[in-house]
């Protein structure tokens, strides 16, 4: 299928799903239709990473900053959201995939985060896959969330140390490892705040392609990239 070897792939893999609106564009569509073909593209990309037993991915889906967008559109992608986890759950539980979700949740209607948290919770137990996807996420709100809980934790005495470990532990991602790869596609350059304190440093990957397009074959391109990727972690290169 494939012949990347196991130590040569992330153990966790981030990305911005960015595009759909372009590809809608280059095909004549509404933007819609972009977002709606965009799930495909996460459908391929979940099982790809659960059969290559990559254990972590976290895919970006819906920024805080994506709220100001037209009234339409955020309706069509919060419709989506509720589309899309009803119709995974079955293979999600079939391929054992815990889901999770990283960002604030309250910002989304009652409905939407019932459904939410259902499936976190039926998801639960699952154990090959974490599949975490931001939604109402922002990497600099992430952040003052950690401070003022740790504001919180340290005047009840609950705090010993202000350090990177501590830290990491409030994060949304606390147990999980750094992503070592970032994917982002349709070319942009930027993080658009995402993971702010997570990807100090993890590898970067941009490539062209729309997110509707990324599909298993960009991915294993992606991953052969970084398998020859050399990470110093500001250390100097051995041999
Ligand atoms: C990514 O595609 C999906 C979301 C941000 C929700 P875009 O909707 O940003 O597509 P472009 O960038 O306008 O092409
Ligand atoms: C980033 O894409 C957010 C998601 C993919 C969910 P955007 O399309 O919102 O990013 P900018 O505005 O181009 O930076
Ligand atoms: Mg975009």
């Amino acid at each position: 299928m494939h012949n990347l070897k196991t130590e040569g792939l992330p153990v966790h893999v981030a990305i911005i799903m960015d595009g759909n609106g372009r590809w809608a564009k280059l095909q004549g569509l509404p933007r819609a239709q972009g977002h709606a073909i965009g799930i495909d593209s996460v459908r391929e990309i979940v099982t790809a990473t659960r059969d290559l037993n990559i254990p972590y991915l976290t895919l970006y889906a819906f920024s805080k900053e994506n709220w100001s967008r037209p009234k339409e559109e955020v309706k069509i992608l919060l419709k989506l959201l509720g589309y899309y986890l009803e119709m995974e759950l079955p293979l999600m539980m079939e391929k054992g995939i815990r889901f999770n979700l990283l960002g604030e949740i309250s910002d989304f209607p009652k409905r939407l985060q019932t459904q939410l948290l259902d499936v976190m919770d039926r998801t639960g137990k699952n154990r090959d896959l974490l599949l975490n996807i931001a939604l109402s996420y922002s990497g600099r709100r992430e952040i003052l969330h950690v401070v003022s809980a740790m504001i919180e934790d340290a005047k009840q005495g609950l705090i010993k140390k202000i350090d990177e470990r501590t830290f990491s532990k409030y994060l949304y991602t606390k147990n999980m490892p750094d992503p070592d790869l970032l994917i982002r596609t349709s070319g942009e350059m930027r993080l658009s705040n995402f993971l702010l304190w997570q990807m100090a440093y993890t590898e970067i990957y941009v490539t062209h392609t729309l997110w509707p397009d990324f599909r298993k074959d960009q991915y294993m391109e992606a991953l052969t990239e970084f398998s020859k990727r050399e990470r110093r972690f500001g250390g100097i290169k051995e041999n």
